[in-house]
């Protein structure tokens, strides 16, 4: 258990002594000159007990002084407690956290969880709202992780709906001749060779939505190929399948640099074996109705006050929609996995299609009443004119046109001439990724917010530069600390280094609080926290130098200990940590 809840649990057995029987709480001060922690129950227990605040916080300070664990009790105002913890505990807990980091992290009680996020569509770009999708899920899968849970991240990727369609016509047009579009070919389609890369497909996907919607007839294609893809027509499933391996295997290369790695890589495409029985499920239970040729689910109740539209289960032309592949997803995590809870990372703009497919699933009890469906909504990335991210000729800027921009900034930036060309791109790439993410990681997840590239490229401020800078900078000390023994924690100068003490120990609070609110601005809020707090003390004294041995001591491991936080911490956020800088 924490540290703080640990102590929180004996200060309640204490005071329950004393005849009360409450949950006291140990607040952190945002008075640091009245003392490092609060204790503000005694208001409320007053009218409880029948006595004045003053009086039980009276008796409350004789216990706690009792417990040779605090320093400056006082009471303030009408009964509020202000105290600081003593040396003996500080020493001790600090020797604690560096035994194991763990022995200051609250485990939680087992659960399985399916977390949806990433979300690429096949054969189109990622653009900047498939990188907040990865980027948070990624960062809340690994902090679920890291608190016990078993967690299980599924890509679900987009490879089943019209686009695909669209550029299946578009390559038909081009290349009429392809063996996948003669119905007479009977060879094997491994041996026919598909003359498309990835930059192909990327620039044939705009090119054909925009000619579907200034043509209705090459649409109709479109719609008829899609259909086709759908019931495995097979040439025209085997060039999807094509289309789908190439574009999948750029994907991969994206998230591999973006650190976001997946359990499972399954799409839409790979629900549809469960489609008969989803149908079966709502069919059986009357729940779906003819309207103009398709088949729809009514999923409104009483009580809504937005309009909340029929879910389209199967289309007029008997396709189906995204929304039947999230139900079939839901019936198929639930065969294969199994989960006590399915998150999904998803655009907030997404939050009405996931209200539907959660009603309809509910409806057809696809799975337990007791199975959280929890929808995860995150806010747009906008440029700085306060809109959605575009490129400088206005079109929508793609996740690669992103991550080069932050590249090339973050290069332009390197000045240290001792580097080899080859370190300064090392260095380049795993900074400009620290940059977009720990950027994108800032904000409370369903907020909007204006990713200010030179801001977040900077070395100073709440940036992923500054975090990286530092953290680089505490490994150097030890590294040239490796020739002195550092075991032990004994002793800390001043408020300066017991501050930082004070900012390890509300770590497991951090963490709790960041998945119970499954966002992660407390995670990089706390980082900067922590690693200024940091620096302040490495500008107040000079750790080599120190005279003091045990004091030197001390400080070394608590430098260790910083670093071991914060490395645990860009872990989570799935940030890489350059060798130098
Ligand atoms: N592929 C979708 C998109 O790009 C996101 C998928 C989100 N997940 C889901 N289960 N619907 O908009």
């Amino acid at each position: 258990m924490s540290i703080i809840k640990d102590l929180e649990n004996r200060i309640n057995e204490e005071i329950k002594t004393i005849g009360y029987d409450h949950n006291f709480k140990l607040a952190v001060s945002n008075r640091l000159d009245l003392g490092e922690y609060q204790i503000n129950d005694c208001m409320n227990l007053a009218k409880v007990y029948h006595e004045s605040p003053i009086e039980i916080a009276k008796k409350v300070v004789a216990k706690l002084e009792e417990m040779n664990i605090f320093e400056n009790i006082n009471i303030a105002g009408p009964g509020f407690i202000n105290l600081s913890l003593n040396k003996d505990f500080v020493v001790n807990s600090v020797n604690l956290m560096n035994e194991d980091i763990y022995n200051n992290i609250d485990k939680l009680e087992k659960k399985k969880i399916v977390i949806d996020y990433g979300g690429a569509n096949i054969a189109k770009q990622l653009h900047v709202g498939h990188l907040r999708s990865a980027n948070i899920g990624e960062a809340i899968k690994r902090l679920a992780k890291t608190l016990g849970y078993e967690v299980i991240g599924d890509a679900h990727l987009g490879d089943y709906g019209r686009p695909l369609g669209l550029v299946i016509r578009e390559i038909k047009e081009r290349y009429p001749d392809l063996e996948y579009f003669n119905p007479e070919y009977k060879g094997d389609y491994s041996e026919v060779e598909l003359p498309i890369t990835n930059e192909d497909l990327e620039s044939i996907y705009p090119y054909a939505s925009t000619r579907g919607k200034e043509d209705e007839s090459y649409m109709d294609d479109a719609r008829e190929i899609t259909s086709k893809i759908q019931k495995h027509e097979r040439g025209y499933y085997e060039l999807w399948k094509k289309i789908t391996d190439i574009s999948k295997a750029d994907v991969k290369k994206i998230y591999d640099k973006l650190g976001v790695e997946f359990e499972l890589w399954n799409g839409e495409a790979d629900a549809v074996e469960y489609l008969d029985e989803l149908l079966k499920a709502f069919r059986d239970k009357n729940l779906t109705v003819l309207s103009e040729g398709a088949e729809i689910v009514n999923v409104e109740k009483e009580d809504d006050n937005t309009p909340m539209p029929p879910l389209l289960l199967i289309k007029s032309n008997g396709t189906i929609s995204y929304a039947t592949t999230d139900l079939a997803t839901i019936l198929q995590r639930r065969k294969e996995v199994n989960p006590d809870e399915i998150w999904y990372v998803v655009d907030s703009r997404q939050s009405l299609h996931l209200e539907q497919v959660f009603r309809a699933s509910r409806l057809a009890k696809l799975v337990d009443d007791d199975v959280k469906l929890i929808h995860i909504p995150f806010g747009t990335m906008n440029g700085k004119d306060g809109k959605p991210f575009k490129t400088r000729d206005g079109g929508v800027m793609s996740l690669k046109n992103l991550m080069k921009l932050v590249y090339d900034v973050t290069y332009n930036k390197i000045t240290n001439e001792s580097l080899s060309e080859e370190q300064k791109k090392n260095i380049a790439d795993i900074t400009s990724i620290a940059t977009l993410k720990y950027a994108d990681l800032i904000p409370f997840v369903g907020t909007d917010y204006i990713f200010d590239m030179d801001k977040f490229s900077e070395l100073e401020g709440k940036t992923g530069p500054y975090i990286l800078y530092s953290t680089v900078r505490m490994n150097s000390l030890l590294t040239k600390a490796k020739d002195i023994e550092y075991k032990e924690y004994k002793m800390y100068q001043n408020k300066t280094d017991k501050d930082i003490i004070l900012t390890l120990l509300k770590l497991p609070s951090v963490l709790s609080h960041s998945l119970e609110i499954k966002s992660l601005n407390e995670i990089t809020d706390y980082l900067y926290e922590l690693t200024s707090k940091y620096n302040k003390f490495y500008q107040e004294f000079r750790v080599l130098d120190e005279e003091n041995k045990d004091l030197q001591e001390s400080w070394l491991v608590l430098t260790k200990l910083v670093y071991d936080v914060n490395t645990l911490l860009l872990d989570i956020l799935s940030i890489k940590v350059p060798e130098k800088m």
